[in-house]
């Protein structure tokens, strides 16, 4: 590791949090990233919650020793699961300089400006759901603007993202139950939040099965940059230690070839990345 390399650390389970990782190239380009994919692992979402806080764990622990001051979970079931643990008790004794920040706060302040009925809906992963961390983090963050959030859990659309089945007939059979299911449970629903980073990559379909028009969907990789932005305006101590060459960096869990074809995929240029284990 060189002395000066500081990279902000990028985390998800697998691929979703490359949706996260190109908007932050997009509106902070001149930082140099540090993606980590626990391909190897993936879905994290229906795992309990003691084994999600020990992958998370071991790979931010992993993020640190490669040269990271700042590490970004870019994934919801780690931020619902993990994230106020690492923060409040590893943090402190861990690295009590260095800071882990997650996806779900930005996303719900941003739902909560944009609902007009009040009722929002959230689509998400089994355990992000079973975290209540979105009702929780709506109720308190909202200003009581938001008067009703329903979860809907779409178990199969992260395989279907990892395994490649993007737009096939499979894929949009889940897509359009687990929506026509959502909104049957509330129809007022007008702002749905893809609270999975691994969402972002079904967006056609998404759209073409939504049940009602006029419904406001969020993504969360632009929100996400712009709330890391301003958190770095906010922490110049932070901010300072980060270095700024443009770069970015790939490691995987899995298998390299693989990782790096989907990646550039989803990047939309080439992708070299490096295998490790956690
Ligand atoms: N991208 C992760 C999220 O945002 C996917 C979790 C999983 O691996 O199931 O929740």
């Amino acid at each position: 590791m060189l002395p000066d390399y500081h990279p902000i650390g990028v985390f998800d389970s697998g691929y979703g949090g490359l949706t996260v990782l190109k908007e932050f190239r997009n509106h902070l380009p001149e930082y140099d990233f540090l993606y980590l994919g626990d391909n190897a692992r993936t879905p994290y979402g229906t795992r309990s919650f003691d084994v999600v806080y020990e992958y998370t764990l071991e790979a931010v622990k992993e993020l640190f020793d490669r040269g990271c001051h700042l590490v970004i979970l870019a994934c919801n079931t780690a931020s619902a699961k993990a994230l106020r643990t690492i923060q409040q008790r590893d943090l402190p004794t861990l690295a009590p300089d260095k800071r882990v920040l997650g996806v779900i706060r930005p996303s719900v302040e941003y739902a909560s400006q944009i609902s007009e009925t009040g009722h929002v809906g959230v689509l998400a992963t089994s355990g992000t759901v079973a975290s209540d961390s979105y009702p929780i983090e709506l109720e308190k963050w909202s200003d009581g603007k938001v008067r009703q959030t329903t979860q809907q859990a779409c178990p199969m659309w992260v395989p279907i993202v990892e395994n490649n089945e993007i737009g096939t007939a499979g894929a949009d059979y889940f897509i359009e139950k687990d929506l026509q299911q959502l909104f049957q449970k509330d129809n007022n629903i007008d702002t749905v939040i893809l609270g999975c980073t691994h969402y972002p990559l079904l967006i056609d379909s998404i759209r073409k099965y939504l049940p009602k028009s006029g419904v406001e969907v969020v993504e969360q990789g632009k929100i996400v940059a712009a709330s890391l932005k301003d958190y770095l305006n906010r922490h110049p101590e932070i901010e300072a230690v980060c270095s700024k060459q443009s770069q970015v960096a790939y490691l995987t869990t899995e298998q390299v070839e693989l990782f790096e074809a989907r990646a550039e995929q989803f990047m939309g240029q080439p992708v070299k990345a490096r295998k490790i284990h956690l």
